[in-house]
């Protein structure tokens, strides 16, 4: 592992970063991104084979602007400034930065020297997205001028004795026409990568790692049946079989047969030890009567951390504990806080009381995308791997007001076939969430000659990459129509289905 190629991104607070981050990777080379002022020992000590500035929302002469760390240009390591990036560069080395009167915005086509190892197989001209109210006006000395547009005197710049690159558009984003390979370029041309990360030596570096680690020690990891916990169990498992034990809470709050499912893939495809929890009594009691949302997410959660211990104190001292922690929720922003991802969210948690010496998060280092690969790699079945997401308080934050038992089998069935009517109309690869809610409204309606009143159930479906903004899927109205109509003829007890179209915000893709 340790020989493996870095690449640095230093964090100047874009909107990109993470993406920046992918995109190297998806190079193969792996990345990082750290807070721009990490101090040159720590540059050092982690031996990158190049750096990249990302953008910024500030301008180089604003009060406390970010400044790039002393020494940084002089370690000899290959830098790429972009946009912000590209600016603080120039104006470091004493290039010229001015603030133009109007804001370049959009795909913008940029003339390109494609003699310069950056921009090596491309046109002279090509589309990229500039984002920039301030522009370098003179390049520092040393420097040439690779790229401009029609608003914009230096959109590219090089140092090619000192291996120092200056771009203002954004070759991170989809709208940069082969923007990728503008990096891939700074990567192999001007860094000398070879492109060692892939995810079949991540697996097998890891294995060898953590069998090392581990050696003939127990660790314990809790089991969602989620991607991100189903790969690190897959992974321990195949570095330490029996060794691992997996303790699945079932708090009969999972979708239609899922707790089954999860029981079957575990079981059935690897050697560990697989402890499933039948718990669902123990959660509908601690949550009779409780409407508020954030009283259930906080019910569950400490009920969660108290089932888990009370079934890891039956196995004993345990080395290790696992956990599915992956990349996004250890990124630290540019301004040297830990980004919060959504706390209250995490149910689970780390249980303070189980017997442990130390925590083991084998996908740390790994985006989202990248842990699907690795459950690939593992032979993990496609359906678990490209499971959408679903949230740890599970239905129970989809039965709107008091949840029952009854309540649950309603939305349980209801749901089943919204995400199998989904599937069969191939609408389950573009919708990044798809639900049932079940309403806690009552309405009048027939059926037959009779008179009903009964539940409304709600469909909620959404487009989003993040899940922080999304809208709602234009789904078909003849898939809508068919979920509608077997949902009220299959599920007793509801008799009307509405479907959400509110994107987010301003609702929130969940209904509590
Ligand atoms: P919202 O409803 O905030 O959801 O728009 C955004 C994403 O987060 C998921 N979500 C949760 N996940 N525990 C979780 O593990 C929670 O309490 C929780 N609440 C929302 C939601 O499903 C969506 O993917």
């Amino acid at each position: 592992m340790e020989s493996k190629e870095l690449i640095l991104i230093l964090d100047f607070g874009g909107q990109y970063n993470q993406l920046i981050a992918r995109r190297v990777r998806e190079c193969n080379v792996y990345s990082e991104v750290v807070p721009y002022d990490v101090s040159l020992e720590k540059i050092k000590e982690k031996n990158p084979k190049g750096i990249i500035f990302t953008g910024g929302p500030a301008s180089v002469y604003g009060e406390d602007s970010p400044q790039c760390v002393d020494g940084i240009f002089e370690l000899g390591i290959p830098v790429l400034g972009i946009c912000y990036g590209m600016q603080l560069m120039s104006h470091t080395l004493g290039g010229k930065v001015l603030s133009a009167d109007t804001r370049e915005f959009g795909e913008t086509s940029v003339s390109i020297d494609n003699t310069s190892p950056l921009f090596q197989g491309f046109e002279s001209q090509n589309i990229f997205l500039m984002s920039h109210t301030d522009y370098v006006a003179e390049v520092p000395m040393g420097f040439a001028k690779i790229g401009f547009t029609s608003d914009c005197p230096h959109a590219a710049m090089e140092n090619s004795e000192k291996k120092l690159y200056g771009i203002q558009f954004h070759p991170e984003v989809n709208n940069s026409v082969n923007g990728t390979q503008v990096i891939k370029n700074f990567l192999y041309n001007v860094c000398g990568c070879s492109g060692n990360w892939i995810m079949s030596s991540f697996v097998e570096d890891s294995i060898k790692s953590l069998k090392e680690k581990i050696g003939d020690k127990k660790a314990l990891c809790a089991l969602s049946g989620g991607v991100d916990s189903s790969v690190a169990a897959v992974l321990l498992s195949k570095a330490i079989g029996k060794n691992l034990t997996c303790i699945f809470v079932d708090h009969g709050l999972l979708r239609k047969n899922e707790g089954d499912e999860v029981e079957e893939i575990f079981t059935k495809n690897y050697d560990l030890n697989f402890v499933r929890v039948d718990a669902k009594n123990r959660f509908l009691e601690k949550l009779a009567g409780v409407t508020d949302p954030e009283r259930k997410r906080k019910i569950i959660g400490e009920e969660f951390i108290r089932v888990f211990e009370a079934e890891a104190k039956k196995i004993g001292t345990v080395d290790f504990l696992v956990q599915g922690t992956i990349y996004p929720d250890v990124i630290e922003s540019g301004h040297g806080k830990s980004a919060v991802i959504k706390s209250h969210h995490n149910v689970g948690g780390l249980p303070d009381y189980v017997d442990f010496k130390e925590i083991i998060e084998p996908l740390r280092s790994l985006f989202k995308d990248e842990v699907r690969k690795t459950g690939l790699e593992l032979g993990i079945p496609e359906n678990l791997v490209y499971r959408q997401p679903f949230p740890g308080p599970g239905l129970a934050i989809r039965v709107i007001g008091d949840i029952t038992d009854d309540k649950l089998t309603i939305l349980k069935d209801a749901d089943a076939i919204f995400r199998e009517e989904v599937a069969n109309a191939g609408l389950h690869k573009n919708i990044n969430q798809y639900f049932a809610v079940l309403t806690n409204l009552k309405s009048v309606g027939v059926i037959g000659d009779k008179r009903t009143y009964d539940y409304t159930v709600a469909l909620r479906a959404v487009e989003t990459t993040d899940f922080m903004t999304g809208v709602w899927s234009k789904i078909p109205y003849n898939v809508l129509e068919k979920v509608s109509t077997r949902i009220v003829n299959e599920v007793e007890h509801v008799n009307r289905v509405v479907y959400d179209i509110t994107s987010k915000p301003p609702a929130t893709i969940e209904w509590e």
